[in-house]
């Protein structure tokens, strides 16, 4: 049996066909003395569109639209009340059913809810052997992080404009700390993945009201997203971490505060948990929102010491640096829980607009989402800049610009990206799982085998 085993994983390492590529686990397979959890990609995705979740089981959409008019409270600022609280932890409930009580390391995240796949994942995640899916939970590496992000202590710029692609460096004594997350869409968003994607792992294209689309699109009512955000930081080193799930990564080598491209099953652990809901009462179509783990609230259990930092409905386009100051409203389409209380002010995004801890604190997570595009179908994802910077450029954030003011538009599907300068791009309705995938397919069209990591440079 066991021979068997790593005899068909060997001829499946063999296999470089694109359905191989975009359906395979993982980045490597486990080696054969391996005897902890292995990653199944979920990608049986429904032929037929699921039925639309009604309120009873999706209550954050029984909400009236008068909800996202913004009621300020006393300080000025959009107030989180009890309804927004009872709004995202509605969305947790449903991503809570059929997990464990401490999402332990052994189960994961369970895709089955009752008996029936509830959450699917995205092909060609497990292409690029640098940051691409490991085989434990299948993890993909994003931002690394500094341990400033954990504290607000200043505002830092790593990663700005970063490529998440390609190892970190180390340019001084900074301890750093890698982010691997996993994400996905429950079955009314993976119907859309389903059509978006054949067998064979290549994209297919349509139109949308005569609008070229890649097919699927837009998401549903009723599609959720969940992503699981890990850190290489343990609560040693970030106190409020204390309980938080630990799990198994095979995770980059670090030496003298670099990453190598060579891997090993390590511990990270839960620090942040993003959610992403279609509800078309919300003027995108979407609401963001996100949880950051928080061992000081002696919950019972996992679910019970997330605590919400925000939700984010629209990029306020009408707020600094969007506009000029002299011009500039208050941000009103976010709203913060400013008593979370190991997520200090500076550990939001730009200008009270919502980003979570790990993530560029001069973003925010639909300026970023908006940013979800390709180009048309046969034109290549290498060839220049393909679509706007959705990891920031110089002065994000900074100073009112035309690229910030690009940046923070409240875009929908299938709206161009503002300022008109890439031509006609797909809109990919805010999935920049989708817009990778089609980044790594393209990559393999060119290069038919995927391009080795290289480790940096000391
Ligand atoms: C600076 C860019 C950036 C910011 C800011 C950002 N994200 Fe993302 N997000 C990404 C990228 C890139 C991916 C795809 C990679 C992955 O999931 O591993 C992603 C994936 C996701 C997904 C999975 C579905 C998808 O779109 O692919 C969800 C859900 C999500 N993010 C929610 C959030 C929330 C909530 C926030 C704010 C608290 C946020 N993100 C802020 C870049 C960003």
């Amino acid at each position: 049996m066991l021979l068997t085993l790593s005899l068909t994983s060997l001829l499946c390492q063999a296999d470089n066909s694109a359905a191989q590529l975009a359906y395979r686990n993982a980045v490597t397979p486990p080696p054969p003395d391996w005897n902890g959890p292995v990653f199944q990609l979920s990608d049986a995705y429904p032929t037929t569109p699921p039925a639309t979740c009604d309120s009873q089981q999706c209550p954050w959409l029984g909400y009236p639209a008068s909800l996202f008019q913004t009621t300020f409270g006393k300080d000025g600022v959009p107030q989180w009340d009890a309804t927004w609280n009872s709004y995202i932890q509605s969305i947790l409930s449903y991503i809570r059913e059929g997990q464990s009580d401490d999402l332990n390391n052994a189960q994961g995240f369970n895709t089955q809810v009752d008996g029936k796949t509830r959450w699917y994942s995205v092909p060609w995640m497990a292409y690029d052997p640098t940051s691409g899916r490991e085989f434990i939970h299948g993890l993909t590496n994003e931002r690394t992080a500094v341990l400033s992000d954990f504290h607000g202590s200043r505002r830092n710029l790593h990663g700005l404009g970063a490529n998440p692609h390609t190892l970190v460096g180390a340019t001084d004594s900074q301890a750093r700390f890698e982010t691997w997350a996993v994400a996905y869409y429950n079955d009314v968003g993976a119907y859309s993945l389903g059509q978006a994607w054949d067998q064979q792992g290549n994209p297919r294209f349509g139109d949308y009201q005569g609008v070229p689309a890649q097919s699927g699109m837009p998401f549903a009512t009723g599609t959720v997203v969940v992503k699981l955000l890990f850190s290489s930081a343990s609560p040693k080193d970030v106190p409020y971490l204390h309980g938080s799930p630990q799990w198994q990564a095979d995770r980059h080598v670090e030496k003298d505060n670099q990453f190598y491209c060579e891997r090993q099953p390590q511990p990270v652990h839960l620090v942040q948990m993003d959610v992403a809901v279609v509800n078309p009462q919300s003027p995108t179509r979407w609401v963001f929102g996100t949880f950051a783990y928080n061992g000081d609230l002696g919950g019972k259990n996992v679910w019970e010491n997330l605590s919400p930092v925000g939700l984010q409905w629209g990029m306020d386009p009408w707020t600094f640096p969007a506009v000029p100051k002299s011009a500039s409203i208050r941000a009103r389409q976010s709203v913060l829980n400013r008593d979370n209380l190991n997520v200090r002010a500076e550990h939001f995004g730009c200008e009270g607009r919502l980003a979570g801890p790990v993530d560029n604190k001069l973003s925010s997570c639909l300026s970023c989402h908006g940013g979800a595009y390709a180009n048309k179908a046969g034109n290549s994802f290498f060839s220049g800049a393909f679509s706007p910077p959705i990891f920031g450029f110089d002065g994000l954030c900074e100073q009112y610009s035309q690229d910030n003011s690009n940046y923070f538009q409240t875009l929908t599907f299938p709206m161009q990206p503002a300022g008109g300068e890439y031509g006609q791009l797909l809109n990919l309705d805010t999935s920049l799982q989708l817009q990778i995938a089609l980044q790594q397919w393209s990559y393999f069209q060119r290069d038919k085998v995927p391009q080795a990591c290289v480790d940096p440079s000391s």
